[in-house]
């Protein structure tokens, strides 16, 4: 398995490229399954994520041709061949759960492997189906599959939410979108991507109100067409590079991304001393004093600060001249990168879903593994500042999220290589 070697100790400057939103493309390219006309995506980031849901999608027929140059994505649902989505596709990529919502939608039935849990919680699904069956679909969970059907399509209905989720929200509307009548989400998810996706659904015809808030309005069509997108930029990357902008001291430009999707970043990066502006289209990081200063973290859904901003500013808070406090509500499992940190000297205490940070001066490198995706990527920011060498294993996390995370870097001035399998033998 490749790893990634840190040499610590390097201001960042300079301009780094965003990316499209990983979280935007999933479900725009689920959408694909609710029109039998092209869908081109622009802007679609090279992630394995986004590879592996070409292959659940061309598994049930659509035609998906991506250009990892172009980032064009082209999508062709003129004929769904199949309506299954198998647990070895759906296990890698839990994501592919948001086929279930458009296939019911459009061909009636819908056999999806249920996504089973992940390292950072149990991750059920209990919302996504409680939805469909909002909308009239008749649901059965078989041998670790949900099979759904609604054989005379979808009825518009209200559906309440008793949580706040994402991945039900954008399920749903996509469902929605194509049931008769209309169709009131309540304590719906106000994510930026569920904007993105709600605006192309616009687009390819379909007829929503309220996107950005809690109550999505919609009136279920016929058919929809297909249509041109362009993916919003990824906020949770612009995020990850503003931490380490802040954590090595240098002054980075965040090209092509919206501060209005950043806005949660803003309070704790002017607390910890980090000025953050918004400059036509770019995000501009600079760190005023010589240490960064504590803060307090607590994750809620948008637009509340984000949970998969929560590890990267934990290591911001490793090196603080202070202490900060850190509480996750999302998820039940997300402090593994704690471990890691600690090893790398981070002085940190768990308490439940809160974690205190007491800043040290210095971080030492060393073997550390990643456990998740964002996870991951805070032990390569804390390898960025860390004296010495850190060697980061099992990052084929990182490659489902981070579009050329070693060479947007080591652009702006930061020591870090991936070494192959053959070459770390030889280390
Ligand atoms: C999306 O996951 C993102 N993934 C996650 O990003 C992100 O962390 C999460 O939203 C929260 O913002 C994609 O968009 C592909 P949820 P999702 O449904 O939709 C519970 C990353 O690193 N829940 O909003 O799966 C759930 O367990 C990934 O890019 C239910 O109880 O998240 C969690 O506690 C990680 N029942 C909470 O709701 C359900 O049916 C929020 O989950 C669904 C969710």
């Amino acid at each position: 398995m490749d790893k990634i070697r840190i040499t610590g100790g390097k201001e960042l400057n300079g301009d780094i490229e965003i990316s499209g939103a990983k979280n935007a493309s999933l479900p725009l390219m689920a959408a694909a399954i609710l029109t039998d006309q092209p869908l081109m995506l622009s802007r679609v980031p090279d992630l394995k994520d986004v590879l592996s849901l070409n292959d659940v999608l061309e598994q049930l027929g659509i035609r998906a041709q991506y250009d990892g140059r172009s980032k064009k994505l082209a999508l062709n649902g003129a004929k769904i061949t199949n309506t299954e989505a198998p647990y070895d596709l759906v296990r890698k990529m839990r994501a592919s759960i948001l086929v279930l919502g458009p296939l019911v939608a459009r061909m009636g039935e819908a056999k999806v492997s249920l996504p089973g849990g992940c390292a950072i919680g149990t991750r059920p699904v209990d919302l996504h189906i409680e939805g469909l069956k909002r909308l009239g679909a008749e649901i059965e969970l078989h041998e670790g599959y949900i099979l759904a059907r609604a054989p005379k399509g979808l009825t518009g209905a209200p559906v309440h939410f008793t949580k706040v989720s994402v991945g039900a929200t954008e399920n749903i509307m996509m469902a929605a979108s194509l049931a008769k009548g209309t169709t009131v989400l309540t304590n719906a998810a106000r994510e930026p991507e569920i904007v993105d996706l709600g605006e192309c659904l616009i687009k390819m015809g379909a007829e929503i109100e309220g996107l950005g808030t809690d109550k999505i309005t919609i009136q279920g069509k016929q058919f929809l067409r297909g249509t041109e997108h362009s993916v919003i930029a990824d906020r949770i990357e612009a995020g990850t590079f503003a931490v380490a902008g802040a954590m090595t001291g240098g002054t980075i430009t965040l090209k092509n991304c919206d501060i209005k999707h950043l806005q949660y970043l803003v309070a704790p990066m002017h607390k910890a001393g980090v000025h953050m502006t918004g400059d036509k289209g770019d995000v501009i990081i600079h760190r005023e004093d010589d240490r960064i200063h504590g803060f307090d973290i607590m994750t809620e859904p948008y637009p509340g600060f984000p949970t998969d901003l929560q590890a990267q500013m934990m290591s911001m808070l490793t090196i603080c001249d202070g202490a900060g406090m850190i509480t996750e509500t999302i998820f039940e499992n997300r402090f593994m990168h704690v471990p890691e940190l600690v090893r790398m000297g981070a002085n940190i205490t768990v308490h439940g879903a809160s974690a205190l940070v007491r800043g040290v001066p210095k971080l030492k490198g060393a073997p550390v593994m990643a456990t998740d995706l964002r996870a991951s990527v805070s032990l390569i920011l804390a390898g960025l500042v860390a004296e010495g060498v850190t060697t980061v294993s099992r990052i084929y996390h990182l490659d489902r999220g981070y579009e050329d995370l070693v060479g947007k870097l080591t652009g702006v001035g930061a020591q870090l290589e991936r070494l192959k399998d053959q070459e770390e033998a030889a280390e």
